[in-house]
């Protein structure tokens, strides 16, 4: 089966052809960076304009990239949520539009399943039934969860953010440290050069206060990465000399060790209270070429196995929505292209 995936959530406008759920045919994204960069984040109302503009480029390229035409395409798929409600529309609009006149079946597609899945889209990657259950670390700028993965379709999720995001956190961090939008790599860069150990940040819910947590998630399990921002803010207005050249790839890497620091303490306690022995890690911040390397080195010392998303996959792409839409065994579930809505809240198993 030959899906054509959009994808539209946020500032990425995005068409991919996959087939039977693991091949990747063609895979094109047109990033808005520079559309977004002057404001410093996404500005819904450009984001939207502009996957007008973009959408019908992108869904041509797809196909030609491919080599297919209209006629193969035996489903259209797209992200109905959660993301940016007037940036979903264009793409849930978009593929509406294909789904009737191609007269194929439109599969509507959590995003954050999507990147659940993304992991399996590497050409050497196992399937599925082959490493399931396994713990996936999902990490973009909008979410961090940790999710047991028991199988397409069913998930668990075991924790995450009570706040800000981990990719959140970076982007606000490079903000305040003058490193420009988005923040992950730019931080990433400076840190290179830089001392981790310069200065201590918090890493939050660093002390659990006991007592219910209201929830579904284990506290120890959560994440909250708000008062990071917070906490170097106050610390450049009190130590303003820390923004020059000389130091600032020192703060750089200490505030994204903060981040990493506290996504590795959860990772090594979900896989002990789990026993699970494989990790997924997909999202835009899985890119990370540090955060790379020590989830490869944690893992080795546990004797597990770990699964990091290809780079081509981990920011938004459509690679993940027309695969998840196509794999084998899921239950393809159409929905009615003239009454299809968004859901830009949706959950990871709604
Ligand atoms: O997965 P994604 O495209 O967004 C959502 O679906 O929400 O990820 C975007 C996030 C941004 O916060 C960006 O700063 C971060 O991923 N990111 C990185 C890197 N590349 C992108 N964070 C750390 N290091 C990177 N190299």
């Amino acid at each position: 089966m030959v899906v054509l995936g959009i994808e539209t959530s946020c500032d990425e406008t995005a068409a991919a052809l996959v087939e039977d759920g693991r091949r990747v045919r063609s895979n094109v994204v047109y990033s808005q960076v520079v559309r977004h960069a002057a404001f410093g984040g996404v500005v819904p109302e450009v984001a939207a304009r502009c996957h007008v503009e973009q959408l019908p480029a992108m869904v041509d390229r797809a196909l030609a990239d491919a080599e297919a035409d209209w006629s193969d395409i035996d489903a259209v798929a797209v992200t109905r949520g959660p993301g940016l409600a007037t940036s979903l529309l264009v793409g849930v609009a978009g593929a509406k539009a294909l789904s009737l006149s191609l007269d194929r079946p439109l599969l509507p597609i959590n995003h954050l399943e999507a990147h659940l899945y993304s992991i399996f889209l590497k050409e050497d990657a196992p399937a599925p039934e082959e490493v399931c259950p396994l713990l996936i670390l999902l990490i973009t700028g909008g979410n961090t969860a940790l999710v047991r993965f028991n199988g397409v379709g069913e998930y668990q999720v075991l924790g995450q953010t009570l706040d800000d995001a981990a990719g959140e956190a970076l982007d606000k961090g490079a903000m305040l440290l003058g490193l420009g939008y988005p923040g992950g790599p730019a931080i990433e860069r400076a840190a290179e050069r830089g001392d981790p150990s310069f200065l201590r940040f918090p890493r939050g819910l660093e002390q659990p206060r006991g007592g219910p947590f209201a929830g579904a998630w284990q506290r120890e399990l959560c994440f909250s990465f708000s008062g990071l921002k917070t906490a170097l803010r106050y610390h450049l207005d009190r130590h303003p000399a820390d923004r020059e050249p000389e130091r600032l790839p020192d703060v750089a890497a200490s505030y994204q060790d903060a981040v990493f620091d506290a996504l590795m303490q959860r990772v090594n306690l979900a896989l002990d209270q789990t026993g699970l022995t494989t990790l997924g890690c997909v999202g835009g911040v899985a890119q990370n070429r540090t955060l790379r390397r020590r989830l490869d080195e944690a893992l080795a010392r546990r004797n597990a196995r770990l699964l990091l998303a290809d780079p081509a996959f981990c920011t938004d792409n459509a690679a993940m929505i027309a695969g998840l839409a196509g794999a084998p065994g899921r239950p393809a579930d159409p929905a009615d292209p003239l009454s299809l809505d968004i859901a830009p809240s949706l959950p990871i198993g709604a």
